[in-house]
């Protein structure tokens, strides 16, 4: 199995994707770190715990990473996810043991190992990158032993859901996405590795419609039940917010993607991410090698709705289609 750490800030559709990461034989989840993103990161740890206990996997450390944004004041999201970043659906905390270690501090030393032993360890970002950033200001070295890099974030074709041009995760903290960015361009250790964006080009695709969450809890009523609860929130901030039937999952596909590659497809680019003005938080994609720069991310363009669907219901609600 792939050793992963996921970084997330849990969040309705990350609950998901953590749900879709637990079920995938071929992740070996190794911890997750949480940021303040949707909700505040301590919120946000509370949530994680919640769908490992949902999954019968209390042995997954969660560790709490940045509460704040590198140089932004802090925007958090709870008008799409809720108060509680559940979408209000108030499943009991579960109380376990705090982590001594912060987030920053596991991923430095996790990464560190995993060169000295020459075993990539990679990482799923489903929120804002300012843990990672911070990593990188604390110790670049550390991506020695990085594996992979899927960010979900940003947008190349598409518009953004905070801005005309800004997702959130890199609209939220664009000056930590940018020193990562610039790390896979600049930095000697990433020289051969790209950042895989999976960004609303993509993720846009990948809706939850009614039909689709009847037949889930028709197919697995524990399991789909669940996922109505967490889910009718997003569907009433849709509805609400651009009058559409049905919401965006966003960070599950991040995870799909990880586990099969032939669920997307994209471009190799040099990105960029603006810090500041009318665009602030924008993935500048130079698709058209405009700059001449360094390719650092692999830019996904299109994507497979259907495949991602068969592949969440085989998992995690165990249907199998023929
Ligand atoms: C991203 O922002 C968050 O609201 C979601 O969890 C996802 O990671 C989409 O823009
Ligand atoms: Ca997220």
């Amino acid at each position: 199995a792939k050793k992963v750490i996921i970084d997330c800030d849990p969040g309705i559709d990350d609950a998901l994707a953590l749900m879709l990461a637990l079920c995938s034989p071929e992740l070996e989840v190794l911890g997750i770190t949480v940021v303040s993103g949707n909700v505040p990161a301590k919120k946000g740890v509370a949530n994680a715990k919640k769908v490992l206990h949902w999954m019968n996997r209390p042995d997954i450390p969660v560790y709490l990473g940045e509460e704040l944004p590198l140089v932004r004041p802090y925007v958090d999201a709870m008008d799409t996810h809720g108060e509680d970043g559940l979408g209000e659906s108030n499943y009991p905390e579960i109380t376990n043991q705090i982590m001594d270690e912060s987030g920053v501090e596991f991923l430095t030393h996790t990464l560190k190992n995993a060169a000295q032993t020459n075993d990539p360890v990679s990482i799923i970002a489903l929120g804002p990158l300012t843990n990672l950033a911070k990593v990188i200001q604390e110790d670049p070295q550390s991506l020695a032993g990085l594996g992979e890099l899927i960010s979900m974030g940003g947008s190349y074709q598409s518009h953004g859901n905070c801005s005309p041009v800004a997702e959130y995760n890199y609209w939220c903290d664009p000056h930590a996405a940018e020193i990562v960015y610039r790390a896979f361009e600049d930095l000697p250790v990433c020289q051969d590795k790209k950042i895989h964006m999976v960004g609303l080009d993509v993720t846009r695709k990948i809706v939850l419609t009614p039909n689709i969450l009847e037949y889930m809890c028709y197919v697995n009523p524990q399991i789909g039940e669940r996922i109505r609860k967490i889910t009718r929130f997003y569907f009433d901030f849709h509805w609400k917010q651009e009058g559409v039937i049905g919401c965006v999952i966003n960070d599950p596909l991040a995870v799909a993607y990880f586990v099969d590659r032939t669920l997307c497809s994209g471009i190799d680019a040099c990105t960029r991410i603006a810090t500041d003005g009318l665009c602030i938080g924008q993935s500048v994609v130079d698709g058209f090698d405009f700059w001449h720069g360094h390719k650092n991310s692999h830019v996904l363009t299109k994507t497979s709705p259907l495949a991602f669907m068969q592949m969440f219901f085989d998992r995690v609600l165990g249907v199998h289609p023929k």
